[in-house]
């Protein structure tokens, strides 16, 4: 068994026996049954090109591809030669097919605002910001960063990158200053659209501001576009700063999406690893498109009368594949609610589901463990009685949150789907396809189609069933990453150069008689916090780049609500006292609230080895409150970690 930092929720996985299955009723209408599963997952391990092209197929290329794959490792094209545009399959070809008057997209503003865009008014807006972009200069290939809160606007803008070719970089509108222009930087963007502000909790967020101050270290950046949504008084500098209404209503709307090749780039997302700084997964464009497409398809059992709404920000990949692409690209109706699910209260979910008559709900265990705190009764004051399935996706799942989810949201005759996949996966990987499979809580289930999944030692050898093992994919995907942007070798290195020959998903787990796959968490220094990924080492960074830190260590600590909790280990610089106020502050400058320590020790001394190497083991068991465990001779003074375990928090 690998070290993983959710001891807890392994132990609780151990030991969970019970299995749920679909109601007769869900199970007859399923989209896909069992036996279709078990024949379409054969087909696509053994004719691949054959299961591929009949996924592509459905979808519309401006020039049909001549090979389906081709394998370097670790490098693959998908759908070679042929060219698509996404955006073109998201809205033109829905339109074709007669959804012009269905809508898109319903949106809730956290202040209560709601607009709604059909497709054919969707398209119409992202004809005209693809030509607004082009205004200003932004050619195919060119990078654009997005800074934006959770409106229309955002999904707008991402669709006219790809109707032209350019390449979005989303950045979490959470994250801080430096954060934003280190990103910035890194894909060297040309453009940057932002928002005046967006709410959260009550308050505007100063989106602008934050770009300004950005802005000041970014040579690259040409052009800011921003939109206007609070309404707060904001810096302007007349050459490089546009009003999104003033450009996009001033463009034309007449555009014809740009045939792209299928290895076009399509966006970057920056997410943590367990060394240095973030990486820019890229993704491509036909590969991205078939994988978004199928899964949300098959996994949430699309019907087209659903009403669907993912919870994620698109500031994470859960909000780019299942907020937007995926379900675009099905024709469905999608709803996005800006703010924080408890302003006013943490009824504001229940009553977004109640007033759009929500059918789909897709979630992350922390908010769901959040919601649970609160108890059953708010829960009870709405009517949730049009949802049909629910599924979760993040991190891992405790089967008490699923039970509870399922429960007194799904009153009980809801699947719920927990989906395992990451930023560099693209899409779902892992579940149980609803009506086609029984779940099993805390259990992220089976492989979709093309999915090739093992569990491995570090050396590369195959363990079987109920062996605890690190995750691995055993061959290439259509939405898998290409590489990590400006760094190749940093993609040889992290995926397949870990292990030879496969994917490597830093994750380990445990698969069962039934071939479910239970993932027990990460076994690198990536922590997840409230389902966010971050770095230990990122945190790190950001703490001694204080004056008064002269080393810091990093480690997770289980928390019931947020899955884990960052807790911070500081040795104090000479001459200088550390303020835990001023530190927290110094680390939401640095990275965003999210990354913020909720306990810090200061010490004079961290558990290292002679070779000065930090044993990390024995932090994460002094922060969660444990018995020292395992061999501490090879501490260079072992009698540091009791002065630390003595030591209170701050
Ligand atoms: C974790 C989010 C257990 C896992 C889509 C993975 C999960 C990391 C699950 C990716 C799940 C995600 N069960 N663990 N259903 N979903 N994870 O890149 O550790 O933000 O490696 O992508 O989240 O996080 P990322």
């Amino acid at each position: 068994m690998p070290h993983t930092n959710q001891q807890d929720h392994i132990d609780a996985m151990l030991h969970e026996t019970r299995v749920i299955a679909p109601s007769e009723e869900f199970q007859a209408r399923a989209r896909v049954t069992r036996e279709e599963y078990e024949r379409r997952y054969r087909q696509s391990l053994e004719h691949p090109d054959e299961f591929w092209s009949e996924v592509a197929g459905e979808l519309y290329w401006m020039k049909r591809w001549e090979q389906v794959l081709d394998w370097q490792e670790p490098h693959a094209q998908w759908f070679v030669g042929g060219q698509t545009n996404v955006a073109y399959n998201a809205l033109d070809r829905n339109v074709q097919h007669g959804l012009g008057e269905k809508r898109a997209i319903v949106w809730e503003g956290e202040d209560g605002e709601v607009r709604t865009y059909t497709y054919a008014e969707l398209l119409r807006e992202v004809k005209k910001a693809a030509n607004a972009l082009l205004g200003l200069g932004v050619q195919p290939g060119d990078r654009v960063t997005l800074y934006m809160p959770l409106i229309p606007e955002a999904a707008v803008a991402m669709l006219a990158c790809a109707r032209i070719g350019a390449v979005h970089s989303v950045v979490f509108g959470g994250f801080s200053v430096s954060a934003l222009s280190d990103r910035i930087n890194d894909a060297q963007s040309k453009v940057l659209i932002t928002a005046d502000g967006g709410y959260r909790r009550g308050q505007p967020v100063p989106l602008k501001k934050n770009a300004d101050e950005a802005a000041q270290k970014t040579p690259t950046l040409e052009k800011m576009l921003v939109v206007r949504r609070v309404g707060t008084p904001v810096d302007w500098q007349p050459e490089r700063d546009v009003w999104w209404h003033e450009a996009v209503e001033a463009a034309s709307g007449e555009h014809e999406a740009a045939p792209l090749d299928s290895e076009h780039p399509l966006f970057i997302l920056y997410t943590s690893g367990s060394t240095g700084k973030p990486k820019g997964v890229q993704h491509t464009t036909g590969g991205y498109m078939v994988g978004t497409y199928l899964t949300t398809q098959a996994v949430f059992d699309l019907r087209d009368d659903d009403v669907y709404w993912c919870t994620a920000d698109v500031g994470w990949v859960t909000g780019h594949s299942y907020s937007v692409y995926g379900p675009l690209l099905n024709g469905a109706t999608v709803v996005m609610y800006e703010g924080a699910p408890n302003q006013p209260d943490w009824g504001r979910f229940w009553e977004i589901i109640q007033k759009h008559r929500v059918t789909i709900l897709y979630t992350a265990p922390t908010a769901i463990r959040a919601f649970m705190q609160h108890g059953d009764e708010i829960p009870g004051r709405y009517d949730l009685s049009s949802l049909r399935l629910l599924g979760s996706v993040g991190e891992p799942i405790n089967p008490e949150a699923w039970m509870w989810y399922w429960r007194v949201i799904g009153g009980g005759r809801c699947p719920v789907v927990d989906t395992w996949w990451q930023t560099e996966t693209g899409s779902i990987m892992l579940t149980t396809l609803p009506g086609a499979f029984p779940s099993k809580p805390g259990s992220a289930g089976l492989p979709m189609y093309g999915v090739e999944p093992a569990l491995m030692t570090h050396d590369g050898e195959e363990l079987g069933a109920d062996d605890g093992g690190l995750l691995v994919i055993k061959r290439p995907w259509p939405s898998m990453l290409r590489t990590v942007y400006g760094d190749d070798e940093r993609y040889r290195k992290s995926y397949w150069g870990e292990i030879k020959g496969v994917y490597f998903a830093g994750d380990g787990a445990r698969r069962d008689a039934d071939g479910y796959y239970t993932i027990v968490g990460r076994v690198d220094d990536v922590l997840n916090v409230s389902g966010h990924r971050l770095g230990t080492m990122e945190i790190e960074s950001a703490l001694v780049a204080h004056p008064s830190v002269s080393e810091a260590a990093v480690v997770g600590k289980p928390d019931a609500v947020k899955g884990e909790s960052v807790v911070a280990f500081v040795l104090v610089q000479d001459g200088y006292t550390v303020d835990p106020t001023e530190l927290r502050a110094h680390v939401t400058r640095e990275i965003g609230a999210l990354a913020r320590p909720d306990a810090i020790i200061v010490s004079d001394a961290l558990p290292k080895t002679r070779s000065g190497k930090i044993m990390r083991r024995f932090l994460r068991q002094i922060a969660a409150g444990q018995e020292i465990q395992g061999d501490t001779s090879t501490l260079e003074d072992p009698g540091v970690l009791e002065r630390l375990a003595a030591t209170p928090p701050a």
